[in-house]
């Protein structure tokens, strides 16, 4: 059986990366941080200051120091990866900085089954040394400001602290639920799909991970290309990785030997009592209904298992619909993937509606990027056009909605009702109502990683 990649055309090819990746840093910043006695730099991932780089951003994480089995590992698959520094020459040690931050070029699926590019931003640290001087702020404005001199019509990114990326105009678009399961009182009554569930290694899941996700994640808004350093993390494959042997795999194959789903998870074993184990899913994606029933009911039937954790589902998994006991499952909401608009009319011309409607929309930008007054005309098949309009002029029966720059980004998912939000009294509509309904979505939004 042979199972080949079937990528749709990619919205973020490899020059608009490439280019990206090679932009200069913001001057704007460079200035602000040069004030204050600091240097904003680039660091090569090829260098040798990429290594204290990394020990820095570690450290800011309050994790440990890295090994240099990690940091060679690390290298080896940061190269997609724009990686900055802001350094202090008066610093003890000033080869290593004072502040981090990275970023890439990827794609973020939205309603419709489309991707469009965005700034993904990782690894922001400061110093405890030099923090709140303004060095944060000086770095993700810059990197905003940078994105879309670039032309990238949005930024992503999932955080540590969620007090920390509305000031930028970020919002919370796709909730990651976790869910802690009670197999014995859950009960199967989902389909049990003719396909069979067979145990793989490690390394034919890590073969098989990023093709069934290139195939299946335009379906999930929220969803990015996952850089290939994660599918090593969750398949353990990497010679840096730390219980790798714990790792148990299996894929679904359909009746006709197609792979559809695949799942990893880990054991847990309880010392008091062998009956009461709990298992821990690492990753689990289903290109399919049935490979997401056969996988779950595989995990959910594990013998000497009590309790089942996931983190990283939607909001509103059909798990919840294929158990006897509801209530056999605890689910925690948080907030996970966030989004920044950069560009308004390209942003909500790239997604689908379900409902026909022209909408004003008067949206407000702090930083000064992606404000303005955009007539947003959804067509009877769900596709939009959007016109830039100036000041002052308005349209004869168009939904007014006025909202700010982070609470579009909110909605722009489908995560969110406008009337959720107008209810919170953070936007303002004449029928909020009907603009609620054009910017809702079937499926609730999910991102299964971190990054
Ligand atoms: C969070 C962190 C990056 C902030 O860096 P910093 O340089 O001190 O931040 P700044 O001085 O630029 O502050 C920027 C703004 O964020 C606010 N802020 C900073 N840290 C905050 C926190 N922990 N909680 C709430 N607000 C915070 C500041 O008050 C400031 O607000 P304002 O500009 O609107 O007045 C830094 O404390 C850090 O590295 N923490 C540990 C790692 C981490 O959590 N990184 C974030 C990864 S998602």
């Amino acid at each position: 059986m042979t199972t080949t990649p079937q990528p749709d055309a990619a919205v973020a090819p490899a020059s608009d990366r490439d280019a990206f990746r090679a932009a200069p840093l913001d001057e704007q910043s460079r200035t602000r941080l040069a004030e204050n006695g600091l240097e904003y730099r680039r660091v090569e991932v090829g260098d040798d200051g990429f290594s204290s780089w990394l020990q820095v951003t570690a450290r800011g994480f309050q994790d440990g120091e890295r090994s240099d089995e990690q940091i060679a590992a690390a290298r080896e698959r940061s190269g997609y990866r724009r990686v900055t520094g802001v350094f202090d020459p008066a610093a003890p040690m000033a080869d290593a900085p004072a502040a981090t931050i990275a970023s890439w070029l990827g794609e973020l699926s939205v309603p419709g089954g489309r991707a469009i590019p965005s700034a993904a931003i990782s690894a922001v640290t400061v110093s405890p040394t030099h923090r709140r001087r303004g060095i944060a702020r000086a770095m993700l404005e810059g990197e905003l400001r940078t994105a879309h001199a670039a032309g990238i019509p949005m930024a992503m990114l999932t955080v540590s602290e969620s007090t920390l990326y509305g000031r930028y105009g970020f919002a919370p678009a796709a909730a990651a639920a976790a869910w802690r399961i009670e197999t014995r009182r859950a009960t199967w009554i989902g389909p049990r799909p003719e396909g069979r569930v067979d145990f793989i290694s490690r390394e034919r899941l890590r073969e098989l991970l990023p093709v069934l996700h290139d195939r299946s994640r335009r379906r999930v808004p929220g969803e990015i290309d996952v850089p290939g350093g994660h599918w090593d993390n969750f398949a353990g494959t990497r010679p840096d990785a730390e219980k790798a042997g714990d790792k148990r795999a299996v894929h679904y194959t359909d009746a006709s030997g197609e792979v559809r789903g695949l799942a990893v998870y880990t054991v847990r074993e309880n010392h008091d009592d062998f009956t009461k184990a709990t298992v821990n899913v690492g990753y689990l994606l289903a290109e399919t209904d049935d490979a997401y029933a056969a996988l779950w009911r595989f995990l959910l039937e594990l013998d000497l298992v009590a309790e089942v954790q996931a983190s990283e589902l939607a909001a509103d998994e059909p798990l919840l619909w294929m158990i006897a006991d509801q209530r056999a499952a605890t689910v925690t909401l948080t907030d996970h993937q966030y989004v920044r608009i950069l560009d308004v009319p390209r942003a909500l011309e790239t997604r689908r509606y379900p409902v026909a409607a022209t909408v004003l929309l008067d949206v407000s930008d702090p930083l000064g990027l992606a404000g303005g007054r955009f007539l947003l005309e959804v067509g009877a098949e769900g596709a939009a056009r959007v016109t830039t309009l100036p000041e002052g002029e308005t349209r004869e029966g168009a939904i007014t909605v006025t909202l700010g720059i982070q609470e579009l980004s909110a909605v722009y998912l489908g995560g969110v009702s406008l009337a959720t939000l107008a209810a919170a009294r953070r936007v303002q509509s004449g029928d909020i109502e009907t603009a609620a309904r054009v910017f809702g979505w079937h499926t609730a939004p999910r991102l299964s990683i971190w990054y």
